[in-house]
This record gives structure tokens, sequence and C-alpha cells, in this order.
């Protein structure tokens, strides 16, 4: 589970998921493996928005609130 991919990802969770999954922080900013990524829906464009502003964007980041 998503979870599992945080802890994975060693990320500070800090604060995570600080909007509660409406797409206005990106304290939810996972990052994920290519098998993994390929595996989910493309992000809606609310979704880049945010991932902009994440620290450490890589082409493989998500924001966990919109793919859990
Ligand atoms: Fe804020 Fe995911 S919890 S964008």
């Amino acid at each position: 589970n998503m979870l599992d991919v945080v802890l994975d990802n060693k990320l500070d969770i800090d604060g995570f998921g600080a909007c509660e999954g409406t797409l206005a922080c990106s304290t939810c900013h996972v990052i994920l493996d290519s098998e993994n990524y390929k595996t989910l829906p493309e992000p809606v464009e609310e979704e880049n928005d945010m991932l902009d502003l994440a620290y450490g964007l890589t082409p493989t980041s998500r924001l966990a609130c919109q793919i859990i």
C-alpha cells in the first residue's frame, strides 16, 4: 500500500497529507519506481500543478492522496 511506498522511499512524513487529499499542498509527494508509476492513470492537471511545487520533483513523482 501507499504507506509502504512512503517508508520505502524514506521520506520525511511530518505533515504528510496536510490538505487531506484536496490537492492544495504537496506534502503527500511520493517518488514511485517506474513499474508502479506505469500502472497508474495519468495525473490530472491540478495534480501536476501541485507537483511542480513539490520538493525534489522526479519523473515518477505523484501525490499519494490521488493514487491511494
Ligand atoms: Fe495535499 Fe495530497 S494531501 S495534495
